[in-house]
């Protein structure tokens, strides 16, 4: 595929996107437990109980890392800062924390990289999730206060905040299938976090609002929903699965309303006057991103308690993950959304990418099928911007192969190679490919 960055508007940018639990190495600089430390020491919840102690040692290896992104000409770099490095016990400041970010930011700088900070990527003090995590509601203050402390030091370098990454896998993934920390399946846990968490993306943009900070988002992520076939009970089906994936969080923000097919199952269990936090967590935002990796198929399933949904495996080629490769979906996303939720507003595809079985062999990893993955997805998002959605940027996940959480690291998603023995980076030909087409002096 012939794209290159001149195929898009100017000033777009491109980068690649991490998180902190799953490339920094938790176990260096003073950082706290977090949930995700417990999760993982619990037999059965990863696989082969692997944790992001050491993780790829980014902690250390940060200035590779972002030459890395800079010799493949990006423009930004998409990472977050973990609550529990900052504030080990969830109230208590660790300055070699706040310290670790400051070089980071300052050698994004001097690299000429955007930073686009995530505050929240799913790793939680262990303090507060001790005390009901997102459950309860009084995380989501602490959270607001997380967020000053981060901000106070970050503030005048970032390129922008995002408060929350995925809330739909912080709360419904986590609490309610439980495939994630805390690993429950309880729909009453499920309707609070599905709530709270929004709580708490509404309570940090105000708290940085009030500090006068610019660029503020949110990072939802979208599920193509499809029904396995056109009976009207399919169709409601996958209804319902757009509700609880998609419509919850971007119409909760959007329309300050939750959607009535998701409300008929949760309102039971929703907490007291939920309706009262809908101002707050519906405040303007400064721009949406957009995370977007598959479609699912979904079937009605009889008799089966609410909300009575069959996953059904569609006819297209998977990923490593199980994932089918879709790109339409992100074309879909990026003009619905325009069109039906946040017009104007700047969106930024904030991650899409694919986990691959690659090999190293003498010292090269040829991943042609994630080069055309990515630019498949590249030409959705352009067309996207040609049929109207104002598209800012693209952010690949990953930088860098991973902790693909309760996949362990097994599943690679980067761009570069990790061997996770030696520590050694090896750009895989993807990156060679979207170096060249990021290339300025062409
Ligand atoms: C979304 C998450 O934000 C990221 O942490 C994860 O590794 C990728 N998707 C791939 O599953």
């Amino acid at each position: 595929m012939s794209l290159s960055r001149f195929d898009f508007p100017p000033g777009f940018v491109f980068g690649a996107a991490t998180a902190a639990y799953q490339i920094e190495g938790s176990a260096f600089g003073g950082c706290g437990p977090s949930h995700w430390d417990t999760f993982a020491a619990t037999p059965g919840n990863v696989v082969r109980a692997e944790d992001g102690a050491r993780a790829c040692d980014h902690y250390h290896q940060w200035p590779a890392d972002l030459d890395l992104l800079k010799q493949a000409n990006m423009d930004g770099y998409r990472f977050s800062t973990s609550w529990p490095r900052v504030m080990p016990d969830g109230i208590n400041v660790n300055p070699e924390g706040l310290d670790f970010y400051d070089r980071l930011v300052d050698g994004m700088l001097e690299r000429g990289l955007k930073p686009f900070q995530t505050l929240y990527h799913w790793d939680m003090p262990s303090a507060l999730a001790d005390l009901g995590g997102w459950t309860n509601r009084d995380t989501c203050h602490r959270f607001a206060d997380f967020a000053e402390t981060i901000t106070r030091t970050l503030g005048d370098r970032v390129a922008s905040i995002a408060t929350i990454n995925e809330p739909w896998c912080v709360a419904w993934l986590s609490h309610f299938m439980g495939i994630h920390a805390p690993g429950l399946r309880d729909i009453r846990a499920a309707a609070r976090a599905m709530h709270h968490i929004l709580l708490a993306h509404g309570l940090a943009v105000e708290r940085l609002r009030g500090m006068g900070q610019p660029n503020l988002g949110i990072v939802l992520n979208f599920d193509h929903a499809s029904p396995a076939t056109n009976s009207p009970e399919d169709q409601a089906a996958s209804d319902l699965w757009d509700g609880i994936f998609n419509r919850w969080f971007i119409e909760g923000i959007t329309k300050q309303a939750y959607p009535a097919n998701v409300l008929q199952g949760l309102a039971p269990h929703m907490p007291q006057n939920w309706q009262d936090d809908m101002a707050t967590i519906g405040q303007p935002l400064d721009w949406l991103g957009v995370n977007y990796y598959t479609r699912h198929l979904h079937a009605h399933a009889p008799g089966t308690p609410w909300p009575s949904l069959r996953d059904v495996p569609g006819d297209r080629p998977k990923t490593q993950m199980g994932w089918e490769i879709y790109p339409e979906g992100l074309h879909h996303f990026l003009t619905r959304l325009s069109k039906d939720y946040v017009g104007d507003l700047p969106i930024y595809v904030t991650e899409n990418g694919m986990a691959n079985a690659d090999q190293l062999a003498d010292g090269v990893v040829t991943d042609q099928i994630r080069e055309d993955f990515l630019f498949a997805h590249l030409a959705a998002t352009k067309q996207a911007i040609a049929d109207g959605a104002n598209v800012k940027g693209f952010f690949y996940w990953s930088l860098l192969d991973n902790y693909e959480w309760a996949e362990g690291y097994e599943k690679r998603f980067g761009l570069v190679h990790v061997d996770f023995d030696t520590l050694v980076r090896t750009p895989k030909s993807s990156y060679h490919a979207l170096a060249r087409a990021l290339a300025r002096n062409e």
